[in-house]
Protein backbone atom coordinates (compact mmCIF):
# COMPACT_ATOMS: atom_id res chain seq x y z
CA UNK A 1 0.00 0.00 0.00
CA UNK A 2 1.25 3.22 -0.44
CA UNK A 3 1.89 6.03 1.90
CA UNK A 4 -1.01 8.59 1.64
CA UNK A 5 -0.62 12.34 1.13
CA UNK A 6 -3.37 14.51 0.67
CA UNK A 7 -3.44 18.24 0.69
CA UNK A 8 -6.83 20.05 1.46
CA UNK A 9 -7.72 23.76 0.13
CA UNK A 10 -10.58 25.53 1.22
CA UNK A 11 -12.20 28.17 -0.52
CA UNK A 12 -14.86 30.35 1.03
CA UNK A 13 -17.39 29.67 -2.30
CA UNK A 14 -17.71 26.86 -5.06
CA UNK A 15 -16.56 29.18 -7.85
CA UNK A 16 -12.92 30.10 -6.24
CA UNK A 17 -12.24 26.02 -5.41
CA UNK A 18 -13.33 25.48 -8.90
CA UNK A 19 -11.51 28.63 -10.30
CA UNK A 20 -8.38 26.76 -8.85
CA UNK A 21 -9.34 23.22 -9.56
CA UNK A 22 -9.36 24.77 -13.36
CA UNK A 23 -5.98 26.70 -12.46
CA UNK A 24 -4.16 23.52 -11.64
CA UNK A 25 -5.12 21.53 -14.79
CA UNK A 26 -4.17 23.97 -16.76
CA UNK A 27 -0.35 24.12 -15.27
CA UNK A 28 -0.35 20.56 -15.46
CA UNK A 29 -1.51 20.74 -19.77
CA UNK A 30 1.12 24.06 -19.87
CA UNK A 31 3.63 21.85 -18.30
CA UNK A 32 3.16 18.55 -20.59
CA UNK A 33 0.99 19.79 -23.57
CA UNK A 34 -0.04 15.83 -24.11
CA UNK A 35 -0.96 14.96 -20.34
CA UNK A 36 -3.34 12.46 -20.02
CA UNK A 37 -6.72 13.59 -17.82
CA UNK A 38 -9.47 11.61 -16.47
CA UNK A 39 -12.61 13.90 -16.73
CA UNK A 40 -15.84 13.70 -14.82
CA UNK A 41 -19.24 14.77 -15.11
CA UNK A 42 -21.84 15.52 -12.33
CA UNK A 43 -22.82 19.22 -11.58
CA UNK A 44 -19.59 19.83 -9.51
CA UNK A 45 -17.75 20.16 -12.78
CA UNK A 46 -19.88 22.53 -14.66
CA UNK A 47 -17.65 25.74 -13.76
CA UNK A 48 -14.68 23.66 -13.90
CA UNK A 49 -15.45 23.35 -17.79
CA UNK A 50 -16.38 27.27 -17.65
CA UNK A 51 -13.15 28.29 -16.41
CA UNK A 52 -11.23 25.77 -19.16
CA UNK A 53 -12.70 27.30 -21.81
CA UNK A 54 -12.93 30.69 -20.56
CA UNK A 55 -8.82 30.54 -20.09
CA UNK A 56 -8.38 28.89 -23.93
CA UNK A 57 -10.82 31.82 -25.23
CA UNK A 58 -8.17 34.27 -23.51
CA UNK A 59 -5.14 32.10 -25.30
CA UNK A 60 -3.96 30.68 -22.16
CA UNK A 61 -4.08 27.29 -22.91
CA UNK A 62 -4.40 24.50 -25.90
CA UNK A 63 -5.99 21.43 -25.59
CA UNK A 64 -4.96 20.63 -28.63
CA UNK A 65 -2.43 17.30 -27.54
CA UNK A 66 -4.70 16.15 -24.68
CA UNK A 67 -6.41 12.97 -24.32
CA UNK A 68 -8.75 12.50 -21.97
CA UNK A 69 -10.78 9.55 -20.72
CA UNK A 70 -13.78 10.16 -18.02
CA UNK A 71 -14.74 7.76 -15.19
CA UNK A 72 -18.45 6.54 -16.27
CA UNK A 73 -20.83 6.59 -18.69
CA UNK A 74 -24.55 5.80 -18.30
CA UNK A 75 -25.17 1.78 -19.77
CA UNK A 76 -27.81 1.36 -22.16
CA UNK A 77 -27.70 5.31 -23.64
CA UNK A 78 -26.35 6.18 -27.15
CA UNK A 79 -23.36 8.71 -27.28
CA UNK A 80 -26.38 11.01 -29.14
CA UNK A 81 -28.56 11.04 -25.95
CA UNK A 82 -28.85 14.11 -24.40
CA UNK A 83 -28.26 12.41 -21.02
CA UNK A 84 -25.01 10.54 -22.14
CA UNK A 85 -21.85 11.86 -20.66
CA UNK A 86 -20.29 11.36 -24.07
CA UNK A 87 -23.25 14.53 -25.10
CA UNK A 88 -22.55 16.35 -21.45
CA UNK A 89 -19.00 16.56 -22.14
CA UNK A 90 -19.16 17.60 -26.02
CA UNK A 91 -21.77 20.59 -24.50
CA UNK A 92 -20.02 21.58 -21.45
CA UNK A 93 -16.03 21.58 -22.42
CA UNK A 94 -15.25 19.53 -25.99
CA UNK A 95 -17.53 21.72 -28.18
CA UNK A 96 -15.97 24.65 -27.46
CA UNK A 97 -11.95 24.26 -26.64
CA UNK A 98 -9.66 22.97 -29.91
CA UNK A 99 -9.41 19.36 -28.15
CA UNK A 100 -9.17 16.33 -30.81
CA UNK A 101 -12.24 14.47 -30.13
CA UNK A 102 -10.37 11.44 -31.75
CA UNK A 103 -8.22 11.09 -28.11
CA UNK A 104 -11.53 12.01 -25.95
CA UNK A 105 -12.66 8.60 -24.41
CA UNK A 106 -16.00 7.77 -22.61
CA UNK A 107 -16.53 3.89 -21.61
CA UNK A 108 -18.58 1.79 -24.21
CA UNK A 109 -21.67 1.67 -22.41
CA UNK A 110 -23.98 -0.25 -24.46
CA UNK A 111 -25.79 -3.02 -22.27
CA UNK A 112 -24.63 -6.26 -24.69
CA UNK A 113 -20.69 -5.43 -24.41
CA UNK A 114 -20.10 -4.45 -21.08
CA UNK A 115 -17.50 -7.17 -19.93
CA UNK A 116 -15.70 -6.76 -23.11
CA UNK A 117 -15.88 -2.94 -22.82
CA UNK A 118 -14.28 -2.71 -19.24
CA UNK A 119 -11.34 -4.38 -20.29
CA UNK A 120 -11.00 -2.60 -23.33
CA UNK A 121 -10.74 0.63 -21.32
CA UNK A 122 -8.61 -0.33 -19.22
CA UNK A 123 -5.89 -1.39 -21.88
CA UNK A 124 -6.32 1.76 -23.96
CA UNK A 125 -5.77 3.94 -20.65
CA UNK A 126 -2.58 1.69 -20.13
CA UNK A 127 -1.86 2.29 -24.11
CA UNK A 128 -2.00 5.92 -23.21
CA UNK A 129 0.47 5.76 -20.53
CA UNK A 130 -1.65 6.02 -17.76
CA UNK A 131 -3.58 9.22 -16.76
CA UNK A 132 -1.55 12.09 -15.09
CA UNK A 133 -4.72 13.71 -13.80
CA UNK A 134 -8.00 12.36 -12.48
CA UNK A 135 -10.42 14.98 -11.78
CA UNK A 136 -12.78 13.78 -9.64
CA UNK A 137 -16.06 14.19 -7.46
CA UNK A 138 -17.82 13.31 -4.80
CA UNK A 139 -21.38 11.44 -4.47
CA UNK A 140 -23.68 12.73 -1.57
CA UNK A 141 -22.70 8.64 -0.55
CA UNK A 142 -19.48 8.85 -0.69
CA UNK A 143 -19.41 7.42 -4.20
CA UNK A 144 -16.42 7.95 -6.91
CA UNK A 145 -17.24 7.91 -10.26
CA UNK A 146 -20.47 5.22 -9.99
CA UNK A 147 -18.25 2.77 -7.45
CA UNK A 148 -21.04 2.62 -4.98
CA UNK A 149 -20.66 1.62 -1.25
CA UNK A 150 -19.73 -1.70 -1.16
CA UNK A 151 -17.29 -1.53 -4.34
CA UNK A 152 -13.96 -2.97 -3.82
CA UNK A 153 -10.66 -1.02 -3.27
CA UNK A 154 -9.15 -3.23 -6.20
CA UNK A 155 -12.00 -3.03 -8.78
CA UNK A 156 -11.55 -2.11 -12.21
CA UNK A 157 -13.79 -0.54 -15.26
CA UNK A 158 -16.57 -2.38 -15.35
CA UNK A 159 -20.57 -2.25 -15.43
CA UNK A 160 -22.42 -1.50 -12.50
CA UNK A 161 -25.58 -0.94 -11.05
CA UNK A 162 -26.64 2.40 -9.60
CA UNK A 163 -27.84 3.18 -6.25
CA UNK A 164 -31.25 4.34 -5.22
CA UNK A 165 -29.60 7.76 -3.77
CA UNK A 166 -27.79 7.86 -6.89
CA UNK A 167 -30.52 7.79 -8.85
CA UNK A 168 -32.75 10.56 -6.94
CA UNK A 169 -29.46 12.75 -7.45
CA UNK A 170 -29.11 12.80 -10.91
CA UNK A 171 -32.81 12.61 -11.95
CA UNK A 172 -32.48 16.51 -12.19
CA UNK A 173 -30.33 15.90 -15.15
CA UNK A 174 -33.01 13.55 -17.47
CA UNK A 175 -35.45 16.20 -17.24
CA UNK A 176 -38.18 14.33 -15.75
CA UNK A 177 -37.31 10.98 -17.68
CA UNK A 178 -35.68 8.21 -16.18
CA UNK A 179 -32.15 7.82 -15.02
CA UNK A 180 -30.68 4.85 -16.04
CA UNK A 181 -30.21 2.17 -13.36
CA UNK A 182 -26.44 0.60 -14.48
CA UNK A 183 -23.43 2.29 -15.76
CA UNK A 184 -19.99 1.58 -16.71
CA UNK A 185 -17.37 3.39 -14.31
CA UNK A 186 -13.29 3.18 -14.00
CA UNK A 187 -13.14 1.04 -10.58
CA UNK A 188 -11.37 2.48 -7.52
CA UNK A 189 -8.26 0.39 -8.56
CA UNK A 190 -8.61 2.47 -12.02
CA UNK A 191 -8.60 5.76 -10.40
CA UNK A 192 -6.11 5.32 -7.90
CA UNK A 193 -3.33 3.76 -10.79
CA UNK A 194 -3.86 7.94 -11.69
CA UNK A 195 -0.05 9.44 -11.23
CA UNK A 196 -2.27 12.65 -9.29
CA UNK A 197 -5.77 12.55 -7.87
CA UNK A 198 -7.35 16.25 -8.20
CA UNK A 199 -10.94 15.91 -5.55
CA UNK A 200 -13.59 18.93 -6.12
CA UNK A 201 -16.63 18.59 -3.32
CA UNK A 202 -18.99 21.90 -2.85
CA UNK A 203 -21.70 22.20 -1.11
CA UNK A 204 -23.27 21.16 2.79
CA UNK A 205 -24.75 18.15 1.10
CA UNK A 206 -20.89 16.43 0.38
CA UNK A 207 -19.61 17.32 3.98
CA UNK A 208 -20.71 13.93 5.41
CA UNK A 209 -19.30 12.35 2.37
CA UNK A 210 -15.69 14.71 2.78
CA UNK A 211 -15.67 13.49 6.28
CA UNK A 212 -15.81 9.87 6.14
CA UNK A 213 -13.40 10.17 3.08
CA UNK A 214 -10.70 10.87 5.74
CA UNK A 215 -11.89 9.11 8.48
CA UNK A 216 -10.20 5.59 9.51
CA UNK A 217 -8.64 3.36 6.62
CA UNK A 218 -10.46 2.34 3.84
CA UNK A 219 -13.70 1.09 4.11
CA UNK A 220 -16.18 0.10 1.61
CA UNK A 221 -19.08 2.27 2.76
CA UNK A 222 -17.11 4.99 1.56
CA UNK A 223 -15.70 4.53 -1.63
CA UNK A 224 -13.86 8.01 -1.56
CA UNK A 225 -11.61 6.67 1.71
CA UNK A 226 -9.54 4.76 -0.86
CA UNK A 227 -8.39 7.50 -1.67
CA UNK A 228 -6.20 8.21 1.82
CA UNK A 229 -4.07 4.88 0.19
CA UNK A 230 -3.00 6.90 -2.97
CA UNK A 231 0.24 9.25 -2.67
CA UNK A 232 -1.08 12.66 -4.50
CA UNK A 233 -4.44 13.76 -3.55
CA UNK A 234 -5.11 16.95 -3.72
CA UNK A 235 -8.84 17.90 -2.45
CA UNK A 236 -10.29 21.32 -3.47
CA UNK A 237 -13.81 22.03 -1.17
CA UNK A 238 -15.52 25.14 -0.83
CA UNK A 239 -16.73 25.77 3.08
CA UNK A 240 -19.75 23.94 3.42
CA UNK A 241 -18.24 21.13 1.95
CA UNK A 242 -15.26 21.08 4.29
CA UNK A 243 -16.57 19.75 7.73
CA UNK A 244 -15.49 21.48 10.58
CA UNK A 245 -13.03 19.05 11.51
CA UNK A 246 -10.75 20.57 8.61
CA UNK A 247 -12.05 24.61 8.91
CA UNK A 248 -9.11 27.09 9.02
C1 LIG B 1 -22.19 11.46 -10.45
C2 LIG B 1 -20.91 11.01 -11.17
C3 LIG B 1 -19.74 11.22 -10.28
C4 LIG B 1 -19.86 12.59 -9.65
C5 LIG B 1 -20.95 12.57 -8.64
C6 LIG B 1 -21.31 13.92 -8.06
O1 LIG B 1 -23.16 10.50 -10.35
N1 LIG B 1 -20.91 9.68 -11.66
O2 LIG B 1 -18.55 11.11 -11.05
O3 LIG B 1 -18.69 12.92 -8.98
O4 LIG B 1 -22.05 11.86 -9.09
O5 LIG B 1 -22.13 14.66 -8.91
P1 LIG B 1 -22.56 16.14 -8.63
O6 LIG B 1 -21.37 16.98 -8.88
O7 LIG B 1 -23.67 16.42 -9.62
O8 LIG B 1 -23.02 16.23 -7.22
Amino acid sequence: MQTSSSQRHIFPTSDAAAQAVAAHIISTVKAKPNAVLGLATGATMEPVYAHLIAAYKRGDVRFSDVSTFNLDEYAGLAPSDPGSYRSTMDRLFFDHVDIDKTKTFLPEASLDASAAAGNDYEAMIIQAGGIDLQLLGIGRNGHIGFNEPGSAIDSRTRLVELHEDTLAANARFFDGGKVPGSAITMGIGTILSAREIVVLATGAAKADAVRDAHCGSFSPDCPASALQTHNHVLWFLDSAAASTRFAA
